[in-house]
């Protein structure tokens, strides 16, 4: 024990006469500690931490969900639970799914919404309890259509069966919701533009300002409308009406179709014809179906004209589309299950189309059926939105950050929406 501590005293000190021993204990000491840095470097990284957790590696092969749709039970059935969802629209999905991927490894934060710019059409909402909360919004709202779109989740929210996340979003109800990385959720997008989740357009609540009116009544005036008019009756014509809103595509369209006798295309104003007294160019939505072709145009981005077409048993006839909403990987333009008719992006090719099209009328009407049965009967059903509604909180929600009910000081963040659709304004003075 002495002679322990004597040889301890030694190295403490540095006593040279005895070396020996001093190495006997350091060259461990300097192993070990080489040993240690090694594992150091080559400890596991940390992970970083997702809320919820990321899915197991090796997922287990996704069920094959069968389909179970039966238009006449199901169109208005807005209480379908998650499961029933999937039978009813397996392909309504695709445009979620791809979103959800993209942030998968990446989730979306709290601050990445702060850095969202507050242009015309923004609104920040938060769904807490089943519940819909307006946080914040633009001073300049588009038209009516915040409105539409608060109404339409607040419906798919309360008649939800099982209860969904809690999520804070930005949604965008401009024509155009681009530019910057942050997730947003829009009515439309470019292909290149995947940071966007897209959300049913602001029209299946209802699109009053040009008297197209609830989508629901779209369809029902559609469907009167086609009672009324078997396929041989129908306008052997294509027909378009619209303003030009100077935009190149229409201006194709018109061009391409002038002097043809199929045509029944047509530029307006709604200035002027607005106020004439009977405005004989202004066409109802159900008037489109009179017709065996409708043409479709985009607009300053999409056009919410297609949805209201596509209740009507009519061929429609568009350009190459470069704006895509959540239904479009539903429109097929050529084989078997054709439901639409797609030409060239500048009309260049609608003369010798439309010809074919005159020629083949069985081909035509088989075109038409299968629109109506995927799109009216099927895909733009109300029960389809409501599901597409709740699949998009249950997607955000897995790849997104929990929402705070409170704020620091402890109080209520949001408007209950039940308050903010009647007084449109997040601070009033008590009255
Ligand atoms: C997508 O492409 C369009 C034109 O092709 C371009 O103007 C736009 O900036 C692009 N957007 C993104 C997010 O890359
Ligand atoms: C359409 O036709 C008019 C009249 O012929 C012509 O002036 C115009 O340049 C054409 N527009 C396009 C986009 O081809």
């Amino acid at each position: 024990m002495k002679a322990a501590l004597s040889r301890v005293e030694a190295f403490m000190t540095g006593s040279t006469n005895r070396r020996r021993p001093g190495i006997f204990y350091a060259a461990p000491a300097f192993g070990l500690s080489l040993l240690f840095l090694w594992f150091w470097i080559n400890r596991p990284h940390e992970q970083p931490v997702f809320y919820p957790p990321p899915r197991p590696v090796n997922a287990p092969e996704q069920e094959v969900v069968k389909e179970d749709w039966d238009f006449v039970r199901d169109a208005r059935n807005l209480l379908m639970t998650d499961a029933r969802c999937d039978e009813a629209f397996p392909e309504l999905y695709k445009e979620i799914n791809r979103a959800v991927e993209v942030r998968k490894g990446d989730h979306v934060t709290s601050k990445e919404l702060d850095k969202i710019m507050k242009v015309p059409g923004y609104m920040r909402v938060m769904i807490y309890d089943q519940q819909l909360y307006i946080l914040d919004v633009a001073e300049v709202a588009i038209n009516l259509r915040e409105q539409a779109t608060l109404h339409a989740i607040h419906r798919a929210l309360i008649t939800s069966p099982e209860p969904l996340p809690n999520i804070e979003f930005v949604f965008m109800s401009d024509d155009i919701a681009a530019g910057t990385p942050e997730a947003k959720w829009a009515y439309s997008r470019q292909s290149n533009e995947t940071a966007n989740w897209l959300m049913p357009d602001f029209g299946y609540w209802s699109w009053p300002e040009p008297k197209i009116g609830s989508y629901l009544e779209v369809q029902m005036k559609a469907t009167a409308m086609d009672a009324k008019l078997s396929w041989k009756k129908k306008t052997n014509k294509l027909l378009w009406r619209g303003a030009s809103m100077e935009l190149l595509v229409r201006e194709q369209l018109v061009n391409a179709s002038r002097g043809h006798e199929w045509a029944d295309v047509k530029i307006f104003s709604w200035e002027e014809e607005g106020a004439k007294d009977s405005n004989s160019e202004i066409l109802t939505m159900d008037q489109h179906c009179a017709y065996k072709y409708v043409a479709h145009t985009e607009g300053v981005s999409y056009s919410a004209r297609l949805q209201n077409l596509q209740n009507c048993n009519s061929v429609i006839v568009s350009h190459k589309l470069r704006w895509l909403q959540h239904h479009h990987h539903l429109m097929v333009s050529s084989g078997p299950n054709q439901n639409f008719v797609e030409v060239d992006a500048d009309f260049g090719n609608l003369a010798e189309t439309m010809e074919g099209l005159l020629a083949r009328d069985e081909e035509s009407e088989r075109i038409a059926r299968n629109s109506v049965r995927v799109f009216k009967e099927h895909y733009l059903t109300p029960a389809a939105e409501t599901c597409y509604w709740r699949k998009l909180v249950r997607g955000y929600a897995s790849v997104s950050f929990e929402p705070e009910f409170f704020d620091s000081k402890g109080a209520w963040r949001g408007l209950p929406v039940e308050s903010y659709v009647l007084e449109r304004k997040l601070t009033w003075k008590p009255h």
